[in-house]
């Protein structure tokens, strides 16, 4: 199985709970992306791995019945959930296909958008640069390439991860490690990036987002998205007794865990 694989099949796995645990994040991003991008009636929107569809929904509620959005994603579940969520908000304007963002190209031919958006994905590809250069690709000229990634956590989450490696450790083999490709550190980087990838007129900014975890919410949400692949190895007979031994290590009054987001925008 190569990264790609591995990585759209944790994704396809977490795709049930993914943000649907009680511990928003995902949606508050995604909607700060989509403000960011600032997509207009009528505009033509590609969301590369819209995941569940948190961009993608107010995305399309902003282009309205004369635009147009397509998601695209990897992962089937996450196709899945994105379609059933267009079908919940009566938006005739979006669609998702199944497919790899770096074949946008051949899976769109000849489609040009007013605005890409790639939230919290860029670290999931091989060669973010060439991944950037072909979603850059993909705008009409003047067109706008807005991406969203996790840049820092604070110490509260590093503190949670620790634990929770301490009191999983005698379920876990130590197989299977979360799919990231790159980490994608400074804003000096994305700003690489995205000159790199032919843009001009680039923006970066670093918002925080405070996510309230409490104790018995934590395997919920490590499930639901890419640090699942941590817990995979862990016997489905254990669970119930890993479960029990991770929230009795955790203090009862939970974490607020202080996330960074960094949003770079930039045009064709
Ligand atoms: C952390 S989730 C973000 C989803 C969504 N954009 C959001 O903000 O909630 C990353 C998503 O990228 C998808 N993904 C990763 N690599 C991809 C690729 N090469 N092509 C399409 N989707 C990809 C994964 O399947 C997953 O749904």
């Amino acid at each position: 199985m190569n990264a790609k694989e591995y990585m759209s099949g944790v994704f396809d796995r977490a795709s049930g709970t993914y943000e649907r645990v009680g511990v928003p994040f995902f949606g508050p991003v995604a909607a700060e992306l989509v403000r960011r991008a600032a997509p207009g009636p009528g505009d033509h929107v590609l969301d590369a791995g819209c995941g569940t569809g948190a961009s993608l929904v107010p995305a399309a509620q902003a282009v309205g019945p004369t635009g147009r959005v397509v998601g695209l994603d990897l992962a089937p579940g996450m196709v899945a959930a994105a379609a059933a969520e267009i079908d919940r908000h009566g938006l005739s304007q979006a669609t998702v296909l199944l497919g790899d963002a770096e074949q946008a190209e051949e899976l769109l031919p000849g489609e040009r958008f007013d605005i890409v958006l790639a939230g919290m994905m860029l670290y999931f590809l091989p060669d973010p640069l060439a991944a950037v250069r072909s979603l850059a690709g993909l705008l009409k000229p003047g067109g706008r390439l807005a991406a969203s990634l996790l840049v820092r956590s604070s110490p509260a989450e590093a503190e949670l991860l620790g634990l929770v490696e301490q009191a999983l450790r005698p379920y876990t083999s130590g197989a299977g490690s979360a799919p990231f490709q790159h980490t994608l550190g400074g804003p000096e980087e994305m700003t690489r990036l995205f000159e790199e990838g032919g843009l001009s007129g680039i923006a970066c900014a670093d918002v925080t987002f405070d996510v309230a975890i409490g104790a018995e919410q934590v395997w919920d949400w490590l499930w639901s998205a890419a640090r699942r692949a941590s817990l995979e190895s862990i016997p489905e007979s254990l669970r119930a007794e890993a479960r029990e031994a991770l929230e009795a290590s955790l203090p009862r009054d939970g974490f607020v865990l202080e996330r960074t987001v960094r949003y770079a925008t930039g045009q064709l």
